[in-house]
């Protein structure tokens, strides 16, 4: 199959992780030049993984044999950029979030059928060996019929570790437009669209100290609520509670656990890719009311862990979006994160926000197919 030629847009923390990943996992994809609003920052990232071309914004929409740009820029100069990308005729990957309102999305991917490019978008960890496995044994029905989802996103905020981390508190980030997209996705591909939202927000702290980076013993101004405790109802009559905070410093909460009719699946975190599965069944719970054996008890209280069904690259890896689009762009199909998919992920993210502001239930209006599964044992380059 054809090898693409990929910019990337925005030279900071993450753009080092998907050069990585990149250039260690699909060869098809070729990272031909990089850029960003300060050009030391595009110079520095094309040296430190021999990237050809280090360009300004502009430079990079003009090259002609670029295809594809990943947009890695800060959460509001998505849409923006993605227009302009869309513009120069090229097909975009955009980080999350998308947009922050549904209205936004539209224009750009009206914009990018108008241009007859594709669109995808952050996250794909859904596309991982761990979800898709989580997939595979739900559809498969190893706990029946699910009806209850835990997610609980609890960490404490980026301040740590990021060397610019003021964009997490702006009012157009936060945990629902930086965290929540990564459990909304999860939860769409595994168990369909959702039907209503209710949130509700808090601001414990009103300042934030930075630990790290140039502005290190400083302290930034929040503004944004960074914690939430939100609620779907999803079309299939699947409830979902969505803890999310940046406030958390410890916590024993399942990360994700999906509940059926003859179980459980518990996996250990979508924001990442890998991560092994297990299963609780109704059998082991049954089993010793009629068996009193020492097997039967000991399997009472105990979850199973369920083997990975697909090429497992590593626990932590970007680009399985891109890779998908460019595989959705050479069979001249739908990619995954697609048009649909990134709608209703969109709105209800925008949903949970208008909830939170006006104490009041969010009724979703668009809606999409779970985005395709891939086969067991599928190699991710091939899919
Ligand atoms: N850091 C992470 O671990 C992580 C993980 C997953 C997703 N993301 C997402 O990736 C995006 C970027 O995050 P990051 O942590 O790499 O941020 P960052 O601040 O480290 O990097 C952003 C880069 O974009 C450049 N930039 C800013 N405005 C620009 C513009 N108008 N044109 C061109 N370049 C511009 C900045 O100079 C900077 O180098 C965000 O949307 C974030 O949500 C980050």
């Amino acid at each position: 199959m054809q090898r693409h030629n990929v910019g990337i847009l925005g030279c900071g923390v993450i753009s080092r992780t998907y050069l990585a990943d990149i250039k260690a996992f699909y060869p098809r994809l070729n990272v031909l030049a990089c850029a960003d609003v300060t050009a030391e920052l595009a110079k520095k990232l094309a040296e430190e993984f021999e990237v050809e071309r280090a360009y300004t914004t502009e430079e990079l929409l003009k090259d002609e044999d670029i295809e594809i740009v990943i947009n890695l820029t800060p959460p509001r100069f998505h849409v923006e950029l993605n227009k302009r990308i869309i513009e120069a005729g090229k097909h975009v990957f955009s980080e999350k979030p998308f947009a922050h309102s549904l209205e936004q999305a539209r224009e750009v991917l009206n914009l990018a059928k108008e241009k007859g490019v594709k669109v995808g978008c952050a996250p794909d960890t859904f596309l991982s060996s761990g979800l898709q496995s989580v997939r595979h044994y739900l559809d498969t029905g190893i706990i029946g019929k699910p009806f209850m989802v835990t997610a609980n996103m609890m960490i404490f905020g980026a301040e740590t570790w990021h060397p610019n981390p003021g964009f997490f508190y702006e009012d157009n980030c936060g945990p629902v437009f930086d965290m929540a997209p990564y459990y909304v996705s999860a939860i769409v591909s595994l168990l369909g669209p959702v039907e209503r939202v209710v949130g509700f927000g808090a601001r414990p702290n009103k300042k934030r100290h930075l630990y790290v980076g140039d502005k290190a013993g400083t302290d930034i101004d929040v503004n944004v609520d960074t914690t939430y405790t939100v609620l779907l109802y999803l079309r299939s009559g699947v409830l979902v509670n969505l803890n999310l905070s940046f406030d958390i410093y410890k916590t024993d909460l399942p990360m994700f656990e999906i509940f059926g009719d003859c179980g459980t699946i518990s996996y250990p975190d979508p924001n990442f890719g890998g991560g092994t599965p297990k299963v609780y069944r109704k059998e082991q719970f049954i089993d010793p009311i009629f068996n009193k054996t020492k097997e039967a008890e000991d399997r009472h209280d105990k979850f199973y862990e369920l083997p990975e069904l697909f090429p497992r690259v590593k626990d932590y890896s970007r680009g399985i979006g891109v890779m998908d689009l460019a595989t959705a762009i050479d069979k001249k199909k739908e990619n995954r994160t697609g048009e649909n998919f990134i709608l209703h992920v969109t709105e209800v993210l925008c949903g949970i926000r208008e909830s939170v502001s006006k104490g009041q239930i969010y009724e979703v209006q668009t809606t999409c197919e779970r985005p395709e599964s891939l086969t067991p044992g599928q190699n991710i380059d091939c899919l």
